[in-house]
């Protein structure tokens, strides 16, 4: 039952909102941010399958959504090197798809794109008026859906963000916890520069943001693209160290750095991840918190841990 004051929290009374990839690491973050405070229609591949065009259509008639959230993507970066049909149908059709329904419902699309539309030789942190470039398939993908969802004159609002992590599920911040329980050393590359940002943090800014579109009128809503990540720059290394700093009490491993050309084998990645958030900033009068505050918020829910045998390669599978 939904309460009166739970509603005016999220200020979204009649809003319906449509999620996709609520099993993913934001979604999973953004369904139980609302859950009993708004009315969520929350899909995994399972309930609505992005790459079937007409199956989009129908659910999104049949469900009427105020919003459309978006966090739905093929993120293997490495595995849409060779799989760029479905990275490609996932991550540039089904945007362009949902953004014509959304248009067509006068709903607002809330999407997610990623840092990786750059190639990373810019020294300063990218701004939204920079070109894109991606290195791989996968920042191919991505490109290509911004680019769709701004053809189809959607209101949309597209956030790219950067290096995602969440204290469950399969990303970089397991993996290094999971392969430091049973090794002395790991080694981690230290020529990347990003800012790790939680998944809970873009759930809570995109509740935010859903509750100010609620509180506004639809046509005065700013929408494009905006960078969307935590405060601060560091590298793998750099977030390894903090993290098993955070976690470990005894017999910490050692966390080696290492170059990333060492992964010769793997779809190529920017070395400059930093994206300006600004624009953000400017326009919603809010921003993320530092990346440290971020992981001493997760690494709270995590349980200590003591150290291990062995050495170990850290590898960055995910977007
Ligand atoms: N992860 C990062 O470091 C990072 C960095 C920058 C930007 N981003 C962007 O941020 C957004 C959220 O990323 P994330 O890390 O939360 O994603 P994620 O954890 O990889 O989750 C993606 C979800 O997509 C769903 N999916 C896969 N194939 C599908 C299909 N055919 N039909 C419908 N759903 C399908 C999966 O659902 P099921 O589990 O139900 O199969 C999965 O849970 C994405 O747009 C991503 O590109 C991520």
């Amino acid at each position: 039952m939904l309460t009166r004051s739970l509603l005016s929290h999220w200020g979204i009374n009649l809003m319906r909102i449509l999620l996709t990839g609520s099993n993913g690491q934001v979604g999973t973050e953004f369904r139980k941010l609302g859950q009993g405070t708004a009315e969520i229609i929350s899909t995994g591949s399972r309930e609505l399958d992005l790459t079937r065009e007409e199956e989009i259509r129908r659910f999104v008639r049949d469900a009427k959504p105020d919003v459309i959230v978006n966090a739905a993507s093929f993120s293997d970066v490495d595995a849409a090197e060779r799989n760029w049909d479905a990275c490609f149908a996932l991550n540039a059709m089904a945007p362009v798809v949902l953004a014509e329904e959304a248009h067509r419902l006068d709903a607002l699309l809330i999407h997610y794109s990623t840092d990786q539309v750059f190639d990373g030789s810019k020294s300063e942190p990218y701004t939204e008026k920079d070109r894109t470039s991606p290195l791989n398939v996968y920042g191919a993908s991505k490109a290509a859906g911004e680019q769709g969802i701004a053809s189809s004159f959607a209101p949309a609002l597209i956030l790219r963000l950067s290096w995602i992590y969440s204290a469950q599920g399969d990303n970089i911040l397991r993996s290094i916890l999971r392969l430091a329980k049973h090794s002395s050393e790991l080694q981690v590359a230290n020529d990347q520069v990003g800012a790790p940002t939680s998944a809970r943090s873009i759930a809570r800014a995109t509740e935010r943001l859903i509750r100010m579109y609620a509180n506004s009128r639809k046509t005065q809503f700013p929408t494009g693209i905006y960078h969307l990540t935590a405060e601060g720059a560091t590298t793998w290394h750099g977030f390894a160290s903090a993290l098993l700093d955070a976690t470990f009490r005894q017999r910490k491993p050692l966390v080696i750095p290492i170059a990333t050309t060492e992964h010769s084998s793997f779809a190529r990645r920017p070395r400059n991840s930093l994206l300006s958030c600004q624009k953000f900033m400017t326009t919603f009068g809010f921003q993320l918190a530092s990346w440290q505050q971020q992981l001493e918020e997760v690494s709270a829910e995590l349980p200590v841990e003591t150290g291990a045998a062995g050495s170990e390669l850290i590898h960055h599978d995910e977007a």
